[in-house]
């Protein structure tokens, strides 16, 4: 891993979160489980595919605008949910809120966040979507507790985590990561209530390996919020989702950190398109999105928008804020101009006849 004096491309943030956190705080963001297959595939699956341009197109003006759940983003890449931004800078969750909303972006705060979700909604721009990331608790009134409190920040979505009925098997956990005291997790607990890691982990997964589609309709009989499901992957729960409700899809494998060896997200994507056709359900993908070919393989396979986890983080590292909008800002760039070079002017114009489909394009 190269330290760039100036990042030009996304992972060339990545080593300064390597160099300023101790090595199982590193680990903990790095790492997938067990073998780490699908950790490592989830990128390299996004060169697979191969992109055919389409010539003479007057791409001398590129609208790169979308809309996430009806809310406008300067480009289709929003942040998705990681734990624990305290751990690689002081302002945590409030830089990269910052960040995204500078960059035009949406960001999915984690309820693993140690800022509070009325302080985040505070720094940012009044127009940058932000949602709420939840695990389904069992304490019901602990998470009607939170969805007010969302509801009343003007938080526009709840994404209800569904890849996790237990935590998979991370190797970095060997490492034994200590958690600074001092970082709170103020989603997870109520006024008064003693705050450790080890409360936070059993209240997620007390009860957790019980959960159905059922949790999910009482998830949306208690809030007016859209509810988007994030950890889809086959076409079945897709068409379950839009059964049960779901305004949106985050097809994801959770950065590689569950089932190891389930298949790279780029990969599934299509089907889980054509099962919700028909629908007004919006499909999102995150994993291994690195560059702005990549969003654009997404796009004419089908997504609405991707969003980034790690990437998001390394920018964290470096340069808190200011870090986050950098590496939002090249993908951005990079998405614009892989939009030239492929004849597209508006995200209208990205079709799946994009995609090559001749076989040696898969390998
Ligand atoms: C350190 C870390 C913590 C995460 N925490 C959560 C979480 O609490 N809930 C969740 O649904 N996904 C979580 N994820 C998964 C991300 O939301 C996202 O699916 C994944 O990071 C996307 O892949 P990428 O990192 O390759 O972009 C986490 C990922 C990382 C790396």
């Amino acid at each position: 891993m190269i330290m760039a004096s100036e990042p030009v491309c996304v992972e060339d943030f990545e080593p300064y979160l390597k160099a300023r956190v101790s090595d199982a705080i590193w680990h903990y963001y790095r790492g997938g489980a067990d073998g780490e297959q699908t950790l490592r595939d989830n990128p390299l699956a996004f060169q697979r595919y191969r992109l055919l341009p389409r010539c003479l197109k007057d791409v001398s003006e590129r609208d790169t605008s979308t809309s996430i759940l009806g809310h406008r983003v300067s480009f289709p890449v929003g942040v998705s949910p990681t734990a624990y931004h305290g751990l690689v800078h002081r302002d945590a969750e409030i830089a990269t809120a910052k960040g995204v909303s500078n960059a035009g972006s949406a960001m999915i705060l984690s309820m693993w966040s140690n800022r509070s979700l009325e302080d985040v909604a505070a720094s940012v721009h009044p127009d940058t979507p932000l949602l709420l990331h939840l695990n389904i608790l069992r304490d019901r009134s602990r998470m009607e507790a939170v969805i007010r409190r969302a509801e009343a920040a003007g938080y526009k979505a709840i994404v209800a985590t569904v890849d996790q009925p237990m935590s998979g098997n991370r190797m970095h956990l060997r490492l034994n990561m200590d958690i600074d005291s001092n970082l709170t997790l103020p989603q997870m607990f109520l006024p008064g209530d003693e705050i450790t890691q080890g409360r936070a982990v059993a209240l997620v997964f007390d009860g957790s390996q019980a959960l159905t589609w059922k949790d999910i309709l009482w998830l949306r009989g208690i809030t007016s919020l859209p509810v988007v499901i994030k950890g889809i992957l086959t076409a079945e729960d897709a068409s379950e989702a839009v059964k049960h409700g779901a305004a949106g899809i985050l097809v994801s494998n959770h950065g590689g950190r569950q089932l190891d060896g389930v298949p790279a997200t780029i990969d599934v994507l299509a089907e889980i398109v054509n099962a919700v056709r028909g629908s007004n359900v919006e499909v999102y993908l995150d994993g291994g999105v690195r560059k702005g070919t990549d969003v654009l393989k997404a796009l004419a396979l089908g997504a609405r928008a991707v969003f980034v986890g790690r990437p998001a983080i390394w920018g964290l590292a470096y340069d808190g804020d200011k870090g986050v909008e950098k590496v939002l800002g090249i993908l951005k760039d990079e998405f614009s101009l892989a939009m030239a070079l492929a004849g597209c002017s508006s995200l209208a114009d990205i079709t799946p006849d994009l995609i090559a489909t001749m076989p040696h394009s898969k390998m």
